[in-house]
């Protein structure tokens, strides 16, 4: 493979600013937002909330939450999307109550939100569990008091519903060990945008001094960061060449290290693109760790484990975000790769290997990645079923893929291809 491909909007960035866009009646406006079905899900959970959404374009939203009816986020779209708990924050906040339906297990695991609603009891709420649904309504008078709310555990989304939630409570919310990714940071700056009064997301302890009221913005949702680390690792599985564009590095400092670790050349050529090969040393095995931000992420484990069934000896990658994210791993010794999956948590590639294609299935968005890479390494045909958890967080990747060289074509069109054209208003 050979090209220049362009990196779309951050999905875990758009999918708290849609949500947040509950804190207002104003009119929210974001721009790149990725064209990825868990954001049109995102979209049609403000609408069905009574939310006005208008598309001007593809990748423009403009919410307007002024005449919010409904305060439910219904099982039907929970279970589809986990993300979807993301409202609830919001709802309490403005409304003084919600109701979102608990989600059940996921094929990465249990997934609980019990560190969610901890936190949010922290400053008021009171939750209860009704026939699946996790109801939380605000304390009398109707608002949410700041209150000091320490995370046992770092939770991305977890971080992000308080964070939206203390934004309109009365008084300072100080969450500590918050979640540090950049799309907390990127919604905090939406946030502030709308009249929050946020500091120190980006860090592990944030503080939030409560308004009474929050107003229009608008804000441009940042590069996805994981979809420039799938296309670096694309660039060197394939011993292509690939200028990665409209990226943010600096949101990959850990990804960047250990990839040129196992010999892949990266380089920045400007302070959004970055080029990407193999090294003409060879890909090197080398030991890998999942953890919070800023070290290197779970959403790039799979891709990771692609890798370095191309690389030279014997590589021990440890997931300690989620429990049972292996699911690839199957699907990779399917094609050839010797992969030993020795707990929930440990597996060691031996390579390199030879792949050869073969009928596979994806299990969840990152391994359905991490079998496209596969599959353009491997010798042969390989046919990946149940794509549409690829469009949940990929925007048109064989479109993408393909312009730069790869083979790779959609055989069954899923949600994202009956998605409105661009041109299309939604009301
Ligand atoms: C987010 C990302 C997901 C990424 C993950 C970890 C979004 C929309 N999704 O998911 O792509 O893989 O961060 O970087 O941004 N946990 C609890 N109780 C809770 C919440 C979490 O035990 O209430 C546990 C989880 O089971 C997991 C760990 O904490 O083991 C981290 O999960 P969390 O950071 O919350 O992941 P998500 O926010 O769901």
């Amino acid at each position: 493979m050979s090209g220049r491909v362009t990196v779309s909007g951050a999905k875990n960035s758009a999918l708290p600013c849609l949500a947040a866009a509950i804190l207002t009646p104003e009119t929210v406006t974001l721009h790149n937002v990725p064209y990825v079905r868990d954001c049109m899900t995102q979209r049609r959970l403000l609408e069905d909330l009574g939310a006005e959404v208008l598309v001007p374009d593809l990748r423009t939203h403009k919410i307007t939450a002024a005449n919010i009816e409904v305060f439910e986020a219904p099982y039907d779209l929970v279970k589809t999307m986990r993300a979807s708990v993301l409202a609830l924050g919001p709802l309490v906040a403005r409304f003084g109550k919600a109701k979102v339906s608990l989600p059940g297990g996921c094929a990465i695991g249990t997934r609980p939100i019990d560190l969610h609603l901890e936190a949010l009891k922290l400053l008021g709420a009171q939750v209860s569990l009704e026939s699946g649904n996790i109801v939380a309504r605000a304390p009398k008078g109707g608002r949410l008091v700041g209150a000091d709310v320490s995370f046992p555990k770092v939770t991305v989304t977890g971080t992000e519903n308080l964070l939206m939630a203390a934004t309109l409570a009365r008084g300072t919310t100080t969450l500590r060990n918050a979640a540090r990714e950049p799309e907390v940071e990127d919604l905090a700056d939406l946030l502030n945008r709308m009249g929050a009064r946020v500091r120190g997301a980006g860090t592990d302890t944030i503080t939030i001094e409560g308004v009474e009221a929050l107003g229009a913005a608008e804000h441009t949702i940042i590069p996805d960061r994981i979809e420039t680390g799938t296309f670096l690792v694309a660039a060197a599985i394939t011993d292509g060449e690939l200028e990665v564009k409209d990226c943010c590095p600096e949101h990959l400092g850990a990804v960047i290290e250990r990839l040129r670790e196992a010999g892949v050349q990266i380089e920045e050529v400007n302070p959004t693109t970055l080029h990407a090969r193999r090294s003409p040393k060879g890909l090197r095995a080398r030991d890998l760790t999942t953890e919070p931000y800023p070290d290197f992420p779970t959403d790039m484990q799979a891709q990771y484990m692609a890798l370095m069934t191309q690389a030279e000896g014997s590589a021990r990658i440890v997931e300690t975000i989620f429990e049972n994210r292996f699911m690839h791993a199957s699907e990779m010794q399917r094609m050839g790769a010797r992969v030993r999956v020795e707990s929930n948590s440990t597996a060691v590639v031996e390579g390199p290997a030879v792949l050869s294609g073969a009928r596979v299935q994806a299990s969840d968005l990152r391994a359905s990645a991490s079998l496209v890479l596969a599959g353009l390494a491997a010798r042969g045909v390989t046919i990946i079923e149940r794509v549409y958890h690829i469009d949940r967080g990929y925007e048109k990747i064989e479109a993408k893929l393909r312009a730069v060289g790869a083979d790779i074509e959609r055989l069954r069109e899923s949600v994202t291809a009956q998605l409105p054209p661009a041109e299309t208003v939604t009301a």
